[in-house]
């Protein structure tokens, strides 16, 4: 069975997430695991039209019904030369333990399984940032250090096990203001 997408009119997805208990079970590894196929499935052409769902390269367990601090990303990086390897993290008590004090923001903006409208606007988060978290595919607590796009995914998964949503970020008097310490990509 694949997850349902909690949508962003649910109050549980506006609330902190509690810590996953250690030691980590089995279980609570495979439903991270799990995230991880539901981001496969979604960005399969075919498997995206089968089950009828968004394609997405983030998930927090908050968004399929489950408000622990768990979260998965998988999604591919190209290089100069057009070879592709993947970016795949199933994090249980991911936490950010520095960052920078530059900023960036994509220029298109940012989108969310969990947010059906389109809210117009940047999104500046920190342009580095290293996470420490345990993961579930290499079964032990790593850290991640994350620049420009790899870090904007992981805050915008993080900022879910906190209850915020992308579009809080977004300034409501200028939507495209842009922030002297930030820069878009
Ligand atoms: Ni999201």
């Amino acid at each position: 069975m694949l997850f349902k997408i909690v949508k962003d009119n649910k109050p549980s997805l506006r609330q902190k997430c509690v810590p996953v208990e250690v030691p980590y079970t089995k279980e609570d590894k495979e439903f991270v695991l799990e995230m991880v196929d539901y981001l496969k499935i979604s960005q399969d052409e075919q498997l995206k039209e089968k089950y009828k769902i968004r394609e997405g390269v983030g998930l927090a367990a908050p968004q399929v019904g489950r408000n622990i601090r768990a979260l998965a990303v998988h999604y591919p990086k190209y290089d100069q030369n057009d070879n592709v390897t993947y970016v795949t993290y199933a994090l249980l008590n991911p936490k950010i333990v520095s960052n920078s004090v530059k900023k960036v923001a994509l220029s298109n903006g940012e989108g969310c399984l969990s947010v059906d409208d389109d809210h117009q606007g940047y999104v500046y988060r920190y342009f580095k940032i290293i996470v420490k978290a345990f993961d579930a595919i290499q079964d032990k607590e790593i850290f991640i250090t994350a620049r420009g796009y790899d870090a904007i995914v992981l805050q915008h998964e993080l900022d879910h096990l906190d209850g915020i949503l992308y579009y809080d970020h977004i300034n409501k008097k200028d939507p495209f203001y842009k922030d002297p310490s930030g820069q878009l990509i």
